[in-house]
């Protein structure tokens, strides 16, 4: 029977045939082990002179690096290991015989190198394990989003004008029409179609013509973006907690053996349950100055604050109430004092830092429309967008995700680069 490795166990002391690529190859004449891999996991198989053919054991002869093949044989348990699975192999099916040698062999290759093999290094062990992980944040998102009152609808990716900062913006020439820009989110969209559906999000790539090199930042990556008719900054973050909760358990359910892969220490990811901490921006300044930073009192958190902060902490950390200057246009001032936005940027812990930014919106046609002007942006491209003001405003509040800084610290990863299949950055455009 046909089967993946997934299900091998349905197998057990029957004959079961697995389709895939050879992952490595030891023993030689009397006996050869093969380490088959089918995208669903890695299997042994073991190829004895004694019962097979000698045509089968020409063909475990010839098996190269990653040939493709179809093996066929008895299923049986490992004789130590529990939950472990091999084939006593009869029969060899070549689909594929490589005749060069791979370019990623065992040695220590350096990252650039790996990069440009990106198309072949997905096949790594630790890369597939990264993949699945990824995977099973998207479905945890999607499972939680739908079970709780939220639907999924798609925003343009081509666009008008600017979601956050206009100097971000990758620009494509659109016909007639002039300048199109590709999204740097799709939450102004969304925010239409709350009025519509109450509460709804959007999963895509978005783009950011960011100048950064740092280990966060990509041009293009996955955001998904969540918006609420009715929810108000404190209930935004509550649902943020419960999602991200769902998110990391989902991961600890399904992927101990890809956490194992990548030999995540899963201590941390087990203590993430609601309540996160939750501290302001003035609160954060000052125990940032208290470790030695220099960071002014209205100025954003960078790069390497957020790692000294949340390199002390084993939970994540809401930072709220940011100073309305260094935050986008669309945020609703906390009526408390103005001069800082309803918002909170969600920290991830063990230095990790930024993986959402979210706020409560301003509602209000006037203020909108005066904050579109502060902030020196089209007031004609946005009068769409101050219609929502005009028709049924209600309060409401949303946040957006970045996929791969999720995945990064899910996965306990050094770089971002590493999250998605083929990265983007300033510096790469290839494979
Ligand atoms: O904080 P940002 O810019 O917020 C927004 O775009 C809002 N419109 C979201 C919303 O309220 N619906 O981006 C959201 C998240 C960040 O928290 C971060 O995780 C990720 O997107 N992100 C990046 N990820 C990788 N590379 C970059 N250059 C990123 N910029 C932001
Ligand atoms: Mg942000």
């Amino acid at each position: 029977m046909l089967t993946t490795i997934s299900k091998i166990k349905d197998y057990v002391d029957q004959e079961a045939t697995i389709q895939g690529w050879m992952f490595n190859k030891r023993g030689s004449g009397k006996i050869y082990f093969l380490q088959l891999r089918d995208g669903t996991g890695i299997i042994q198989g073991i190829v004895e002179a004694s019962s097979v053919s000698p045509e089968t054991l020409a063909e475990a002869e010839k098996l190269t690096a990653e040939s493709s093949v179809k093996i066929t044989g008895m299923v049986t348990k490992h004789p130590k290991q529990a939950d472990t699975y091999e084939i006593q192999v009869k029969n060899i099916e070549i689909v594929q015989l490589v005749t060069e040698e791979y370019p990623i062999s065992k040695k220590d290759h350096g990252i650039e190198f790996l990069m440009d093999q990106r198309h072949l290094w997905l096949r790594s062990s630790r890369q597939w394990a990264i993949q699945r992980i990824r995977n099973t944040i998207i479905n945890a998102s999607f499972e939680w989003l739908n079970n709780n009152d939220y639907i999924k609808i798609d925003a343009p990716i081509l666009t008008p004008n600017a979601c956050e900062g206009t100097t971000e913006l990758f620009g494509v020439d659109y016909f007639d029409m002039g300048q199109a820009y590709l999204s740097q989110s799709g939450q102004l969209y969304i925010e239409a179609a709350i009025f519509s559906v109450g509460r709804c999000f959007d999963f895509g790539p978005v783009f950011r013509a960011e100048k950064s090199k740092t280990r966060r930042h990509l041009t293009e990556f996955w955001m998904l973006d969540a918006e609420a008719a009715f929810v108000e900054h404190e209930q935004n973050m509550e649902i943020q907690e419960q999602l991200i909760t769902h998110i990391v358990k989902s991961v600890l359910a399904k992927n101990a053996n890809e956490l194992k892969i990548l030999e995540r220490n899963i201590e941390p990811l087990q203590k993430i349950e609601a309540p996160f901490i939750r501290k302001t921006h003035a609160e954060v300044i000052k125990e940032l100055r208290e470790m030695g930073s220099d960071i002014g009192d209205m100025d954003d958190l960078g790069a390497d604050d957020e790692t000294m902060l949340t390199k002390k902490y084993d939970k994540p950390i809401f930072v709220e109430k940011y100073p309305a200057i260094v935050k986008a246009f669309y945020m609703k001032p906390d009526p408390k004092d103005p001069t800082r936005a309803l918002c909170a940027d969600l920290l991830a812990p063990e230095g990790y830092g930024e993986i959402i930014g979210g706020s409560q919106r301003e509602d209000d046609y006037d203020k909108l429309l005066k904050k579109i002007q502060e902030h020196k942006l089209p007031v004609e491209a946005f009068q769409w967008y101050l219609d929502l003001r005009k028709f049924g405003s209600v309060p409401h509040s949303g946040f957006g995700y970045g996929l791969e800084r999720l995945v990064t610290w899910i996965c306990g990863l050094e770089h971002v680069r590493e999250s998605i299949p083929f990265p983007r950055t300033i510096y790469r455009l290839t494979p």
